[in-house]
């Protein structure tokens, strides 16, 4: 296992690629957008500063990891010579068929193909290539150099002796892998966005504010960061895609997005990336504001 071929050099993309690359692999970064290309490399070395200043590596490494990543607009030529694929394209289940079928390809017969999708099924991913016993989902928690976890998910046909090795491979990477099967959510997600849907409709339902809401899963549960931030942070379009995949796979109406993160995602309220979700983000505040809508009549 030494080439190793990321599909999406988003969010998540340039985490996965600066991760590998620093772990001395070989690493082909492949977007479509070219742009998108040139930010992941800023940002990945932007985050090698960081590491540099909190004294986890040093001048040297920063330049043998940045060494180690090409990139490419093709997928054929970043993923012809890859012994590992993971991809980290949008989270759309067409793109992720089309490129799976693609990969199955272009790609040696035996190169394990591993999606980091949070919510599309692998099975389903894995049934449209020439080798589905080869195809796994790796999914990554952001940001990616800094989590233990890696949920490793194993499909309806992956095999044993792909599964044993890419457990191996994740602790070489330093993370803590843990194995699952593929069901919707998997596990992270599974008992995640429940939990984020119900501090909705404790806000909705008026239980609450934000602020007391974050105040009591942080310092009640010892959480890092509040149920709602969390939401923010994720992407609000995010949480509600997965908890439409766990609504539409269990059958189960317990899943129902709460009627107010649908209108949140309606009005283009999407959390950090759009500037506002249940707080006001501002480029280069560290504060967090509780926006507009739920400062007043909170209680
Ligand atoms: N953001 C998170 O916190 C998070 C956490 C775990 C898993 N994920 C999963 O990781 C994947 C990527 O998410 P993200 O947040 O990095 O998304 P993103 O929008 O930041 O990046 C996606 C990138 O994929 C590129 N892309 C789209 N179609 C492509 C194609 N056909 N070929 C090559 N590149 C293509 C886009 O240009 C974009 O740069 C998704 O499946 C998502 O569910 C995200």
């Amino acid at each position: 296992m030494k080439n190793i071929t990321v599909i999406g050099s988003g969010t998540m993309g340039n985490g996965i690629a600066h991760t590998f690359a620093q772990n001395g692999f070989t690493v082909s970064l492949v977007d479509v957008n070219e742009a998108a290309l040139q930010k992941a490399l800023q940002t990945i070395s932007g985050n090698l500063d960081r590491q540099i200043n909190k004294g986890i590596i040093d001048d040297a490494a920063k330049a043998s990891t940045l060494a180690n990543i090409k990139t490419f607009t093709n997928v054929n030529d970043g993923a012809a010579n890859a012994d590992l694929v993971v991809e980290a394209a949008t989270e759309n289940r067409d793109i992720k068929l089309e490129l799976f079928k693609q990969l199955s390809q272009v790609c040696r017969p035996e190169t394990i193909l591993a999606s980091n999708t949070s919510s599309i099924s692998i099975t389903e991913i894995a049934a449209i290539t020439a080798h589905p016993e080869n195809v796994i989902g790796m999914h990554f928690m952001n940001p990616v150099p800094v989590m233990k976890l890696l949920e490793v998910i194993r499909g309806y046909a992956t095999t044993n002796e792909v599964t044993n090795t890419v457990m191996e491979l994740s602790r070489r990477l330093g993370k803590d892998p843990v194995e699952v099967n593929d069901y919707p959510g998997f596990v992270a997600n599974r008992i995640l966005m429940p939990m984020i849907n119900e501090a909705i409709y404790t806000l909705y339902e008026r239980v609450a504010g934000v602020s007391e809401i974050d105040t009591v899963m942080k310092l009640g549960m010892a959480h890092p960061m509040g149920p709602l931030q969390l939401a923010d942070f994720i992407g609000l379009d995010v949480c509600l895609a997965i908890l439409k995949v766990l609504q539409s796979g269990f059958g189960n109406p317990k899943y129902a997005p709460c009627p107010l993160l649908v209108n949140m995602v309606t009005a283009g309220h999407l959390g950090i990336k759009s500037g506002s979700g249940f707080y006001k983000y501002t480029a280069g505040s560290k504060e967090l504001v509780v926006a507009d809508k739920f400062t007043a009549n909170a209680h």
